[in-house]
Formats: structure tokens, sequence, C-alpha cells
């Protein structure tokens, strides 16, 4: 019996060994009219829209690696009946982990302390030099209490701050649990130390901050964007951190992403960038293979997937 073909956009190698006997790995191609495909692995977040879902007349699974699907088409899937896969829960820890990697690095200096200390320049202790803000003690915003954003604020609380959170809803169990105040968007940049973006990429969400959110932003104040590049107008940040309208930023994803090689963003000394690597520990990417393997096993063998994910009603 031949294999269930499924399109792939280069996954690594443990990927192949994890299938291998389950489904024949054939890659990505956003044109391809190959009917045969019955199933689609996207790795590194290739747009799945209803143009290619209109080509793939066979398809029965669409299984991604990670939790973020704002590059599939979720109304389009579930108007085809072809369920959509994703990896939530297990990055949560990883990527609130990385959250406060960028908040330190950014806070502290951490960064551009390395490139000092490996350098010619740094020939002697020098205790005026490279002050960042104090963490301990301060506020940090959240926007976005999810499954991340809580572990973000399970972390905070060991850092002594103050919490405030934005959501579209409130979640009065989460202020219970983590002494975290709901605050309006306005509210919250006003009044934040530290704004970490951990909502997810939804028409709500794009460039929700802006020109007119920076200006709110202290002065003092650090953006962490750990979300998805475009939830940050780019030029509106440009603006914000060239003119020390605020202190810093830290991006782990941009818009695009990469940012090409000779954008301006790259050229500011108070913005650190990482790249995406929310997730990146060995523990959660190895559960997060797991979990996209299994997903797409279920679809291929037409059972319910292990962790199904839907469009917002
Ligand atoms: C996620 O899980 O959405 C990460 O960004 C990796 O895709």
């Amino acid at each position: 019996m031949p294999l269930p073909r499924v399109m792939a956009d280069d996954p690594p190698d443990a990927f192949r060994q994890q299938l291998a006997g389950s489904a024949e790995l054939v890659p990505w191609d956003a044109a391809t009219s190959d009917t045969s495909i019955v199933g689609l692995l996207t790795y590194g977040h290739p747009q799945v829209d209803d143009a290619l879902l209109a080509r793939l007349p066979q398809l029965r699974v669409v299984s991604n690696f990670g939790v973020g699907v704002d590059h599939v088409d979720l109304a389009a899937c579930e108007a085809r009946g072809i369920p959509v896969g994703n990896t939530p829960g297990c990055l949560d820890a990883s990527t609130a982990d990385m959250t406060f990697a960028l908040l330190l690095a950014s806070a502290r200096l951490v960064v551009a302390g390395d490139n000092y200390a490996h350098g010619p320049e740094f020939t002697h202790y020098d205790p005026s030099c490279m002050i960042g803000s104090e963490v301990t003690g301060s506020t940090l915003g959240i926007i976005g209490l999810g499954r991340i954003g809580k572990k973000v604020a399970q972390r905070a609380r060991g850092f002594e701050m103050k919490l405030l959170y934005h959501n579209r809803k409130r979640d009065e169990a989460a202020e219970q649990e983590f002494n975290i105040k709901y605050r309006s968007l306005d509210e919250l940049l006003a009044e934040s130390d530290f704004v970490a973006l951990n909502c997810p990429l939804t028409a709500e969400t794009k460039k929700l901050i802006g020109p007119a959110q920076f200006a709110r932003i202290k002065p003092t104040g650090i953006l962490i964007n750990m979300a998805r590049g475009p939830v940050v107008d780019h030029e509106a940040l440009y603006e914000a951190l060239s003119t020390n309208q605020i202190r810093g930023a830290a991006l782990d994803v941009t818009d695009p992403e990469p940012l090409p090689r000779d954008h301006r963003l790259l050229t500011l000394p108070n913005l650190i960038i990482t790249p995406h690597l929310g997730s990146a520990s060995d523990r959660t990417r190895r559960r997060m293979r797991e979990m996209t393997v299994g997903n797409l096993v279920a679809g291929l063998q037409g059972l319910p997937l292990p962790t199904r994910v839907r469009p917002n009603p």
C-alpha cells in the first residue's frame, strides 16, 4: 500500500524518522496542484489559505508545529471539514521563560554588556557604566493573559512585581490566583514599567501597539513582543526607540520575519531581537514534535485529533 502523501515545509530529520511508515513527506509547494496530497504538515508557518485547500480535494488534516495558527485559515478549513491540529500547553513554560529572558536582558543591558565585555574598550570596572532598570518590585503589564501569559505572571511574582493585565475578557480566577489587576489597554500602558505581549495575532490584535500606544508608555518603559510581529507597528516602534520616547524593546518575532537585513530597526542600540525562540528548548520542541505527529497521524486515519484547534466563534 502506498503511504499517504503529506506536503511539509522542510521539517527536520526527527520528523521524517517519527513518520517513517505512516506518511510520505513531499516538499512544500505553495502553488501545488498535486491532488494526491492528503495531509499538510506546517513546520515554519507557510500560509494555508482557501486557494490552497481548493487545490487539495483529498486533504484530510492540517497539523501545525506550534500553537499559533495565524498562518492557517481556520474558517476555511472548518468550512471544508478539514481538522487542524496545533500544540497547546507544552510550550507555555518555555515561552514564558523566554519572555523573562528578554525582559531581564533589556532591563539589565545584557546584550550590550556582553558585546562591551568581549571588546577592546573594556579596560577597567566602571561603576557608572551601563546602569539598567530595576526589575524587582517594578510593574509588569501583560497583554494576553492566556496560558502563556499566566506562566509569565507566575514568574513575575518571584521578582516581586506588581502585575497588571489586559484581555478581551476579564479573568477573575486569574486575578485571585496571581494577584493581578485588570486594566484597559491605555491604563496598562501608562502604568507599566514593562509591557509583555503574549496574545495571539488576530484581526483585533494586528498593530495593537502603534503611535498612540507608544505615546502612552512611560519614557522608561520597555516593550517585549513574544506574540507575533504584526501585533506591533514597526514604523511606530522605530520612531519610539530612535527618539527615546521609550527606553527599549525586545522582539522575539518581527514583521516580516526575518526583517530585511538592511531594515532600520536593526541599527538601534536599544532594541534586542531574537529569531523566534519562544518555544526553542530541547524538551519543549520534542514534545511539540510528538504532538504534531500525533495530530497528523490521527487525521490521516480519520480519527479525532488529540489537540484540534477551531476558529473563534
Ligand atoms: C508557536 O507555537 O506559535 C510558536 O510561535 C512556534 O510556531
